[in-house]
């Protein structure tokens, strides 16, 4: 076995007296294709926020290919946020003012990757989820369930070797649930891993593994 692909050590989330959970620890591996379940308010968004460098656990730590987050310097974190991680998240955190394409090219500008390139993965990923005809469409104009596609499109824009996804498919009719499993699929089989918090039936029976956070233990 090589070098763990994520590691939670002695993880902690408290706030104030509340102990959300402590002590968490797990390994992940590569290939990891796990969905997170668990009750509401036990952890679950924030742990994927942890690993993706977006916020800090009360103790204990958390590393990725070996290293830990809290060594790295705020360049090495950018890094990881933007080449290491893909993240799609509950609120979509895309740019109403901007286009679907703008939002898509955003995470290249931070990591320098070519532009033409970048233009061709943009629409590659939209046509496979629905989205070509509103490309240059403000995402104002955009339903709930095309941001959430979108969100989901440029998490996989700098092609991660980890997709963090919370309720990725939360807003969507079956048809494009679909497309974006059969999307998820081909990019597993170049090499991605994912992590996902759902209660989704249908995606929970597209993974390998199911890990449950429950009273701050996870198992
Ligand atoms: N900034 C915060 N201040 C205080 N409590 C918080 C904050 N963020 C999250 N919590 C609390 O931490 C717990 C876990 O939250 P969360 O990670 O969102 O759980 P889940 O995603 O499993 O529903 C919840 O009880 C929530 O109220
Ligand atoms: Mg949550």
């Amino acid at each position: 076995m090589g070098t763990p692909l994520i590691e939670l050590r002695q993880l902690a989330l408290q706030f104030g007296s509340t102990t959300v959970f402590e002590k968490l620890n797990w390994t992940f591996d590569d290939p990891c294709w796990c969905a997170i379940v668990g009750p509401s308010g036990s952890g679950k968004t924030s742990l994927i926020h942890m690993i993706a460098g977006l916020e800090r656990p009360s103790d204990g730590e958390v590393l990725v290919d070996g290293r830990s987050l809290a060594s790295m310097t705020d360049d090495e974190l950018s890094v990881h946020r933007q080449k290491t991680v893909g993240t799609a998240f509950q609120h979509f955190h895309v740019q109403t003012d901007k286009t679907a394409l703008e939002n898509m090219m955003l995470p290249l500008f931070f990591s320098g990757a070519d532009l033409d390139q970048g233009r061709q993965r943009a629409s590659e990923l939209c046509s496979a989820l629905d989205l070509t005809a509103f490309l240059q469409a403000p995402v104002r104009q955009l339903s709930g369930g095309q941001r959430q596609r979108l969100a989901l499109a440029r998490a996989l824009m700098n092609r991660p070797r980890i997709l963090l996804a919370d309720e990725p498919i939360g807003n969507l009719d079956a048809e494009n649930a679909g497309r974006v499993l059969e999307l998820l699929r081909r990019e597993r089989e170049r090499g991605l891993n994912l992590l996902v918090v759902t209660h989704d039936d249908f995606l929970l029976q597209g993974v390998d593994q199911v890990l449950r956070l429950e009273n701050g233990v996870l198992s």
